[in-house]
């Protein structure tokens, strides 16, 4: 028997000068960055609220609450990797994440390998299971303004030992 869970994950910060422009733990160059509690890696929270929900483990302020200042500027690759890390312990690992940031300015496509690495490697994933997508707005609404960022991602999660991986390779060491 094969247990899959789907988790989805939001997040939206807005732009300010003075910050740097982090996603999933890659910084691209540009005139303004992501203002908020910790580094702000939008795409990194969406992430890690994914990986959660998933799991029906909460949401990244649960575990990382903004009132505390361990999380000041902290590089949001810790929460990802905790989220990882506690979803292992419950017996899961990661199929699959996808997302999308939505951005109006700078593009980013020459950036999508650097961050699916990036990603990748703090989630002990080959890079093939991690896909990241660019859309804008279209000038539409904060985003389009170029006021804000927002992630979105869905994460596939499977349990170790079920479904078509252990079909394929046998049971896990
Ligand atoms: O939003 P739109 O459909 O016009 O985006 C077209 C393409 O531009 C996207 O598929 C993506 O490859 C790229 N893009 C980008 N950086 C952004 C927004 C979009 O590279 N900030
Ligand atoms: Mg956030």
């Amino acid at each position: 028997m094969s247990e899959i869970r789907t988790g989805l994950g939001w997040d939206s910060h807005r732009l300010a000068a003075g910050r740097p422009l982090i996603l999933g733990g890659v910084t691209v160059p540009f005139e303004l960055g992501l203002e908020g509690h910790s580094d702000s890696d939008v795409l990194s929270h969406a992430i890690t609220d994914a990986i959660l929900g998933a799991a029906a483990l909460g949401d990244i302020g649960m575990h990382f609450p903004d009132s505390d200042p361990r999380w000041r500027d902290c590089d949001s690759l810790v929460f990802l990797k905790h989220a990882a890390a506690l979803i292992g312990d419950q017996g899961y690992r990661i199929v699959s994440v996808d997302s999308t940031v939505v951005l109006e300015r700078p593009k980013l496509k020459d950036f999508r390998e650097a961050i699916r690495d990036s990603l990748a490697g703090a989630l002990g994933l080959e890079r093939e299971r991690v896909s990241v997508k660019f859309k804008t707005a279209e000038r539409l609404g904060p985003v389009g303004e170029g006021r804000s960022a927002e992630a979105l991602a869905v994460v596939t999660l499977q349990k170790l030992g079920t479904g078509p991986w252990h079909e394929a390779v046998g049971p896990e060491a």
